[in-house]
């Protein structure tokens, strides 16, 4: 079992899973540079008397985000060709939507805007990314494997990065 999906993932076309999942990376990260400004939430709490989503959840950064990702996808289909327009579309529009969930989720079990929860931080925008996409490009489960690895990783190393040019104030 273990066996064949390590033989999957090693026989994935990581180049073009990597330039197919571009968008949603792209969308993800943008708001921490241009984020800011009304929340989403307006500031409201939920039932359970904290806050819907929290400060860290901005209009400007959704929209940014979700500008920056389609963007990146219309890049990507010029130069590229193939499906990219639509698959990055559809994939940042998850990755940005996937984002507030996260911090609902995280508003839910009590954690403060900006508190460290692991695979939540890192994974709930490239999942609901991959589920969006599901209905038009069902992914192998190696490839989401191989994915949610791969973000994760990345995840991690770009937010240490961020925090050590002063781009982030946490580390994670
Ligand atoms: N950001 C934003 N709007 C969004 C998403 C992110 O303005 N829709 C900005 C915020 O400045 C946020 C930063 O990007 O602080 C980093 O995003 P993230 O780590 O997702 O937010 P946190 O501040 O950690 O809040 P949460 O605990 O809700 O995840
Ligand atoms: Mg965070």
């Amino acid at each position: 079992m273990l066996e064949n999906l390590l033989h999957d993932i090693l026989s994935i076309d990581v180049v073009w899973l990597i330039l197919l999942v571009l968008p949603a990376y792209v969308a993800n990260s943008t708001p921490t540079i241009f984020g800011g400004g009304m929340p989403m939430d307006f500031g409201r709490n939920f039932f359970d008397g904290n806050r819907i989503l929290g400060d860290g959840k901005t209009w400007r950064g959704f929209a940014f985000g979700l500008s920056a990702g389609i963007l990146t996808a219309i890049l990507e289909q010029v130069f590229l060709g193939g499906i990219f327009l639509w698959s990055g579309c559809v994939l940042s529009l998850g990755a940005v939507c996937g984002d507030v969930i996260g911090s609902f989720i995280k508003r839910r079990m009590n954690y403060k805007r900006g508190a460290p929860v692991p695979i939540l931080d890192q994974l709930t925008f490239i999942f609901f990314s991959i589920i969006l996409l599901y209905p038009f490009i069902p992914l192998s489960w190696a490839s989401i494997v191989f994915l949610l690895l791969l973000t994760y990783i990345l995840h991690v190393l770009t937010n240490i990065f961020a925090n050590k040019i002063g781009i982030k104030k946490v580390p994670w």
